[in-house]
């Protein structure tokens, strides 16, 4: 392959990081950041559309993230009540089929309705998969399928041996979505903080120094473009 090949990018997922520390450098309080990241969001849908990607996860709220302050919590929750409402029209209109992973249980019974009925509406979608993680941890989707598999297991439905990768894989949230090719993080952060762990195991790493509220469609293009030049191995030689 020359430098120059494409890489196949069909899916990107991305930690949406730094919108605390956005408001702080400009004497804003942390919610202006949450306000200023929830544009970007619509900007880089907008953008991943336009650059030609199938799939776009996008790590809205962790299940960490409940620890936070309640009255972030709280801001954040009314953003995404905002965002569920009115912008996801924009998105909806545009032929894109909306997708959430993460734990449902722990979010307010107003939202996940409106989640389920954006679920519903947009499911027959083909331009691009737009998958929202929310109140998502990987740790506890991982549990979870395991619970599941041992539930079957005890039912005598399947036998030990039948459980590999694929079976493990139909048990998560992502069943039907392929592995992300590329996995960004803004704000300089250089971890995953329990994000698709499974599914990131062959992903490109690309940590971005810019901070949320400021990624935009170049900031993603030039990404792209590292990654275009990136040599994916798989562990062959
Ligand atoms: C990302 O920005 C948004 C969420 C995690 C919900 P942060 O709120 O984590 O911003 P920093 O990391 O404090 O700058
Ligand atoms: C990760 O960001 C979660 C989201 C972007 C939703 P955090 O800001 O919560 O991660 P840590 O705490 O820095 O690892
Ligand atoms: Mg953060």
């Amino acid at each position: 392959m020359t430098s120059e090949a494409k890489n196949t990018l069909r899916h990107i997922a991305i930690i949406m990081d730094g919108n605390g520390r956005w408001a702080t450098k400009k004497g804003l309080p942390r919610s202006a950041g949450h306000k200023k990241g929830a544009e970007a969001v619509k900007a880089v849908t907008r953008a991943a559309g336009e650059l030609g990607i199938e799939y776009l996860t996008l790590y809205a709220f962790s299940t960490e993230n409940w620890q936070r302050s309640p009255e972030e919590v709280n801001t954040l929750m009314d953003l995404l009540r905002d965002y569920l409402k009115s912008d996801l029209k924009e998105v909806q209109d545009n032929g894109v089929r909306i997708r959430f992973i993460g734990e449902r249980d722990m979010l307010a019974p107003d939202i996940v309705e409106n989640m389920k009925k954006l679920e519903a509406e947009t499911a027959g979608n083909m331009k691009m998969t737009l998958c929202i993680a929310l109140s998502y941890g990987s740790r506890h989707e991982i549990v979870n399928a395991a619970r599941k598999i041992a539930m079957l297991a005890k039912r005598g439905d399947i036998l030990p041996e039948d459980v590999d990768i694929k079976m493990f894989s139909d048990m998560l949230y992502t069943k039907d979505i392929p592995d992300p090719d590329l996995v960004i993080r803004s704000s300089g952060e250089q971890r995953v903080s329990n994000y698709l762990l499974w599914q990131i195991a062959y992903s490109e790493l690309y940590f971005s120094p810019v901070l949320w509220p400021d990624f935009d469609k170049e900031t993603l293009e030039a990404i792209i473009k590292d990654f275009n030049r990136r040599e994916r191995r798989y562990g062959k030689a």
